[in-house]
Formats: structure tokens, sequence, C-alpha cells
């Protein structure tokens, strides 16, 4: 790459690898790629129906065959105009309902209309939810609680519960008053061993903290697909937030999961993140594939993973509010892309899924940058990082950028044992030491600001991109099968760690874990 750079046609690359869309940049010049590379993975693009697989997804065709559901998560950031089907059947007015339904209980919320059983307004708002119902919203409320400081902000204090651990609720609930305090729980599906556990557990809280049974509908509200079950749960379906099987877990802070990120931004805030992932959708749809940011990126990673064997992705957001966004990538790509079996049953020939990771720079540089420079392996890095500062700090953000920017090009260009050595290294057995090889590739993403449309947009690109790669492996991304043994086999391991007799024989490893866990049960209850 730096030869390609050193070149006649360096100054030129910088130009023509550089993509722009919703007010975001991408720079991909620092790519192991060429003119014909980028040609032929275009090709690759077209042999295997990127496009007609985009317009089927579109069109809410079953795109996810396993479960025979659309994937029309792009209706819910649409306005009803747009005219999209799920199956063929309109979601445009349902969508717009449930919106309306999000703004009224937002804004009610944070005016102090909406208050707890004793008539105080909510202070403080728990999101109980896992996965897909609590990586997106967190994340997003992370980064624009952060965003909007600065701005007049009247809503509430923002708490996430996901682990089944006891400590995550019980470290939440310990610092709050239970009469302003609301719960939103938050499932697909409401059945999440994980979810069911943390907000019966909360309910009981409120009981013992005097709030009263009747009083309890103050305190809770729902978001589901599953209308049954949060009634058998005890919250009222008309405070209940609904979504629908389209929309997948990992696609879905856009829905009534974003709850509480329009609680805690407000909704005219929220429409905006809705309407920066609408700009992107359209971008998809509509640029062609070398102005097609989406596409250019799904296709960047198929070419590292599959064809040159870089099995993770470094994400390195230089800001610091996005510092969730590597989790919330893992879900999106791990759990939609890491798959062996492509669409028609058959195995999967190439490698899939890369490991995703990361945290914000520059915290990362004094930690595992070290291996990305030096070590053996090949590690794509994303760059992300925005133009104007999100803290007004004085003198912070050029140093911020500064780094964002050296850490691309120490990667691309290394440092040769000549420059080394001109650098004044007189002890030889030192040189190697100080040799950087370079040839290492990044991609550099940036936001025009981190406010809700950018951010917005650079999720829905986050989506796509996770769907060119899923198209490019002809797997379908919108199922994960591979979550649900483990989940199956854990019923009767909690049932022989609270006394039961072994319904099914274990391996001797599991069997000898359950006997020590149980022996430690005894001597010390809970
Ligand atoms: O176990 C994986 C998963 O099904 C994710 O796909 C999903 O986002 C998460 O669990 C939570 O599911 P639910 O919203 O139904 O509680």
């Amino acid at each position: 790459m730096r030869d390609w750079f050193d070149g006649p046609h360096g100054a030129a690359r910088a130009e023509r690898f550089t993509a722009e869309a919703c007010g975001l940049t991408l720079d991909y010049a620092k790519n192991r790629i060429t003119d014909e590379t980028l040609a032929l993975l275009f090709a690759l693009a077209a042999q295997a129906r990127v496009a007609e697989r985009r317009d089927s997804m579109y069109a809410g065709e079953p795109v996810n065959v396993t479960e025979h559901r659309a994937a029309l998560h792009i209706a819910l950031r649409a306005y009803p105009e747009d005219g999209y089907r799920a199956l063929g059947v309109p979601v445009g007015a349902q969508v717009a309902e449930v919106l309306a339904q999000m703004a009224r209980f937002a804004e009610a919320v944070r005016s102090g209309a909406w208050t707890g059983f004793d008539g105080r307004a909510i202070t403080d708002v728990v999101n109980i939810g896992i996965g897909g119902s609590d990586l997106g919203p967190r994340m997003v409320c992370r980064a624009l609680a952060t965003a909007q400081a600065g701005t007049h902000n009247t809503g509430p204090r923002m708490h996430f519960v996901a682990n089944v651990d006891g400590s995550d609720l019980a470290r939440t609930l310990s610092g709050l008053d239970a009469a302003a305090t609301l719960v939103i729980v938050c499932s697909k599906t409401f059945t999440t061993l994980e979810t069911m556990a943390n907000a019966r557990t909360a309910r009981d809280w409120f009981l013992h903290q005097g709030v009263s049974r009747a009083g309890l509908a103050r305190h809770f509200v729902a978001v589901s697909t599953n209308r049954e079950a949060v009634a058998g749960f005890g919250i009222d379906p008309a405070n209940m937030f609904p979504f629908w099987d389209w929309v997948g877990g990992r696609f879905s802070l856009w829905s009534a999961v974003g709850l509480s990120i329009a609680v805690a931004i407000g909704f005219d805030r929220f429409r905006q993140l809705l309407d920066g992932a609408r700009a992107m959708d359209l971008h998809f749809a509509s640029a062609p594939p070398p102005r097609n940011l989406p596409m250019i990126l799904g296709l960047l990673d198929v070419w590292y993973r599959s064809f040159l064997g870089a099995g993770s992705r470094c994400v390195a957001p230089y800001c610091e509010p996005l510092e969730l966004l590597p989790s919330f990538l893992q879900q999106l790509e791990m759990e939609s892309n890491g798959k062996s079996v492509r669409l028609d049953g058959g195995a999967l020939a190439a490698d899939s899924a890369a490991v995703v990771w990361g945290t914000t720079g520059t915290n990362g540089q004094h930690a595992y940058f070290q291996m990305m420079h030096q070590g053996s392996q090949l590690v794509p890095v994303d760059f992300i990082a925005t133009l104007a500062p999100v803290s007004d700090l004085p003198g912070h953000h050029t140093k911020l950028l500064a780094n964002c920017f050296a850490q691309g090009e120490a990667l691309l260009r290394g440092r040769s044992a000549d420059e080394v050595r001109a650098e004044g290294v007189r002890d030889e057995t030192l040189v190697p030491h100080l040799v950087f090889a370079g040839n290492r590739p990044s991609n550099t993403l940036l936001l025009q600001r981190l406010d809700p449309y950018h951010l917005g947009a650079l999720l829905a690109l986050c989506e796509h991109r996770t769907f060119v790669q899923g198209a490019l492996w002809q797997i379908n991304s919108f199922d994960q099968w591979g979550v649900e043994l483990g989940k199956k086999l854990a019923a009767p391991i909690q049932q022989e760690l609270e006394g039961t007799p072994a319904a099914a024989a274990h391996d001797a490893s599991t069997a000898a874990l359950i006997r020590r866990a149980r022996a430690a049960r005894a001597t010390v209850p809970y």
C-alpha cells in the first residue's frame, strides 16, 4: 500500500477511494485494494446478486427463510407514504401508530405528567432486556445522552439491566427511589430467561419498597410482540408498546425497543435518529456500487475475512460516547453472520463472520494496538471519529483526531530498518524490534458530528454492511439458531443445581461442575 501511495497515482488514490453519504465520509484508501480488486469485488457482488437480495429485503419478502419472515427494519424509520409491506401486508400505518404512542409516553414521562403511584414524577427509568432488547438502546442512550450535554435535557436518568447475575439488577436498584422509578420490560418474545427473572425480581422490589400492587401499573410498561405474555406478567396491555415478527432483535432499536431512547432524549430527537437511518436506507437502495457505503464496507469485510484470512476486525471509535458501539456490533455482525450453512442448506465453503472487537481510542492505543502494529495477525481496523468535537473542553479534539489519523498512517506506512537507522539508532540488535512492517489496512469513517441524525445514518450503515456480508456469503443473516442449544441445556442443569436429580446424562466434565456447584450451594445456601 505504501508503494501505491508513494507512486504516481498516490494523490488520486485518496480521492478515488473516498465516498460520502448522509453526512458520513468513508476514506477506504488505506486498504489492500486496487481498481482491479474493487472491480472484481463488485463482480462478486453482482454474481452473488447482492442488489437483488437487498431489493427482496426492501420489498418485505421472506428473506429470513428459516423462520419465513421478512426483515423489514427499514420500515421502522420510514414514513407511511414510503409504502413498505411485510409479506405483502402494508406496515406504515401500524409503525406510525406505535411511534405516536411512544411520542405521547416519552413526553408524558419527561414532562412529569406520567407519575408514579404516589403522584411523584419519574426521575429514573430502568430498561430490563438483553441482546437486541438492550445493546442498541443502551449504546444509543450512552452516545446521545452525552452528546446533548450543553443542550437542555429534561429527561430522567436511564439505567440498563441485562444480566441474570443478580448483581446487575441489585446494583442498579440500590440507588433508586421506587416511587420515582419506571421499568420498561423489553423483550420481543417476553419469554427470555434473563429478562423475565429480572422483571419478576424488580416487581418484588417495588412491592417491598411500599408500592401497592395496584400502583405497579404506574411503574411497569412493556415492549414486546407477545401480548398474551405481557398480560400474563400483569402489565396492562394499554401500557404495552408492540412491534412485529419482521423486526429482528438486533435490528430493533428503531422500533418500540427504542422507547428508552425516546424517553432519554425526547421523541423529536428520536425521530432525527430514524431520519438519519432512513437517509442511509435510501442511499443503500440507490447509490451505484462504487459510491455505496454499505456495499463497499461489506465487500471489504469479505475480502479480508474470506480471501485474506483475517479472523477479526477492530472497531476503534475515537469518540468516547460511542464506547458501546463495539458491543452492539458484536451482536449485529456475529449473531447475523456467524453461520456455516448457506441459505440452501449446503455447507459454506468460505470463512464467515470475523470476530468484531475494540474499544475507544485513544485508550486502545495504550493496550492492544501494539499487536495491531507489530503482531503476527492481520487485523483490519475501522477508525470512527467526528469532525465536530463532542466535548467543548478546549484542546482535546485536535489531540484526539491527530491520534486517530496517526494510527491509520502508522499502520499503513510502517517503518523500515533503513528508516530506523536514519532516525539515529546505532544498536543493530535493536533495529528489528523497531521495524513496523506496515501494509496494515484501515477504514476511516468521519461523522460531521455526533447527533441523532448522523448516529442513525451510521447505525443503518452498519446494519446494511452486515447484510451485504451475509448476501455475499449466501447465508441467512436474520436467524440465530446457534443461541438455542445452550438455552435448552441450561433448564435441566438449573433444576439439578436446585436439588432435582439429574434427568439427563452429562459429559463427565459438566457433571463434575454441577456437583461442585451443588456442594458449594449446600455450604453457603443461595
Ligand atoms: O438469545 C438471543 C436472542 O434471541 C437475541 O437474538 C435477542 O436479541 C435476545 O435473545 C433477546 O430476545 P428477546 O427480545 O425476545 O428477549
